[in-house]
């Protein structure tokens, strides 16, 4: 028998039955409903139920965090909660009992950023008849970062298997123009005055352009190249200490403060100097650029569960949500004379380390750039030797 239909017999036969056996089943119900309720509050994901009036009759702790919903719980209708137009028709449809099941996501940005995954299932009763809706809402944003710096990765690794043969296939008829230019070069000297001087011109042109697309490919390989060399233990706040003392003079030109918070304690930890260092130096880069008239440089650095967080934050003008996930795209800019590697070339350094790279942008307040690695060591090396041919 359901409890349901128990609890029904139950009060039917209320007068009759003795009331210490009514205490008893009244305490036993109060224990399971505590469980239930315990299971409820500590579900990873939000739930909230909708009963037939389109009113809030159970939401969850989570569910309260995702959307911000604290206050508004007790007796609230689905008015109330931040869900879109079709999202909402969908959790009436359930109520309705048009539909089963529906599913899908969900992006919220107070009190935080986060993707929520949604689904609306219909509730219904002993008799399968439609009663309310449940929603599930679970925190994907993770899973999401994730996909997306995989998707990124992919594209670098395309990108730099391309650079080589591009190299390749430019290298080599460069040389030959630049050699046949040299060639005629030689040749017009044979020629009157005038001539020569008019062709040497156009030679010289030739020359200087030769030299432009060389710049050109190098910086390009620049990007793409393997980063090769030896992990050692650096000390990060020195690098960044040193990255601040090459921007010295242009941050004092442009009137930007420099607040620094670097936790003296950290341990050093494997790196590759360079790399890392250039990848500092390319976001401050870009702080710097997004602070023409003045403001403010906040460098940090910080350890968090045995990985290390450099936060660097400008007062800039921010970055536009549709271009936010484009930043890291190479050749994406919004500066004249950008060359859109800056970022990717970042990304490339953190993926090396086993790092990874998070952004946070609000429109006419600023941007912050939290470089995340993990904080590694040398690992100690213990050799077996053998003694047989020794002493
Ligand atoms: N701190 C920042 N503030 C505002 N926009 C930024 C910031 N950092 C990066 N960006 C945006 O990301 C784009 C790509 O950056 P990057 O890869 O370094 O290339 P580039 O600096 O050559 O444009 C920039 O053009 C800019 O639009
Ligand atoms: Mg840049």
């Amino acid at each position: 028998m359901s409890h349901s239909v128990f609890i029904e017999k139950f009060i039917e036969r209320l007068g009759k039955i003795d009331p210490q056996r009514i205490e008893r089943y009244l305490s036993s119900l109060a224990e399971e409903l505590s469980l239930f309720e315990g299971i409820f509050e500590s579900m990873p994901e939000g739930i909230i139920v909708f009963g037939k009036n389109r009113k809030i009759l159970l939401i969850n702790h989570n569910a309260e965090k995702y959307l911000d919903l604290k206050e508004l719980s007790g007796g609230r209708l689905i008015d109330d909660v931040a869900f879109d137009d079709s999202i909402k028709k969908m959790i009436m449809d359930a109520i309705q009992g048009t539909i089963d099941v529906f599913t899908g996501e969900l992006e919220v940005t107070y009190p935080a950023h986060r993707i929520l995954s949604l689904q609306v299932t219909s509730l219904v009763d002993t008799n399968k008849l439609a009663i309310g809706a449940v929603v599930i809402l679970s925190d994907i944003t993770e899973k999401k970062i994730y996909q997306q710096q995989l998707a990124r990765n992919e594209k670098i690794d395309s990108l730099s298997l391309l650079a080589g043969g591009v190299a390749h296939e430019l290298g080599n008829p460069i040389n030959s123009i630049g050699i046949h230019l040299q060639l005629i070069e030689r040749l017009v000297s044979d020629l009157g005055q005038k001539k020569r001087e008019k062709i040497i011109d156009h030679v010289l042109i030739l020359k200087e352009e030769i030299r432009r697309l060389d710049r050109i490919i190098q910086s390009f390989l620049g990007a793409v190249r393997p980063i090769k060399g030896e992990f050692e233990e650096e000390d990060i706040n020195h690098i960044i200490e040193e990255a601040l003392k090459i921007f010295g003079p242009e941050l004092k030109h442009r009137h930007i403060e420099v607040k620094k918070d670097l936790d003296v304690t950290l341990p050093g930890f494997l790196m590759l100097k360079t790399e890392i260092s250039q990848a500092i130096i390319n976001i401050i880069k870009n702080a710097m650029d997004a602070m023409n008239h003045g403001g403010v440089l906040s460098l940090s650095t910080s350890i968090r569960d045995d990985k290390i967080v450099v936060k660097i934050t400008d007062t800039g003008p921010g970055i536009a949500q549709e271009n936010l996930s484009r930043i890291f795209d190479p050749y994406f800019t919004t500066k004249e004379f950008g060359s859109g590697l800056g970022l990717m070339i970042v990304q490339k350094i953190l993926v090396q380390h086993s790092g990874h790279i998070e952004v946070e942008s609000r429109q006419g307040i600023g941007t912050t750039f939290k470089v995340i690695l993990p904080c590694r060591k040398k690992k100690r090396q213990f050799l077996i030797t053998s003694n047989d041919n020794n002493e």
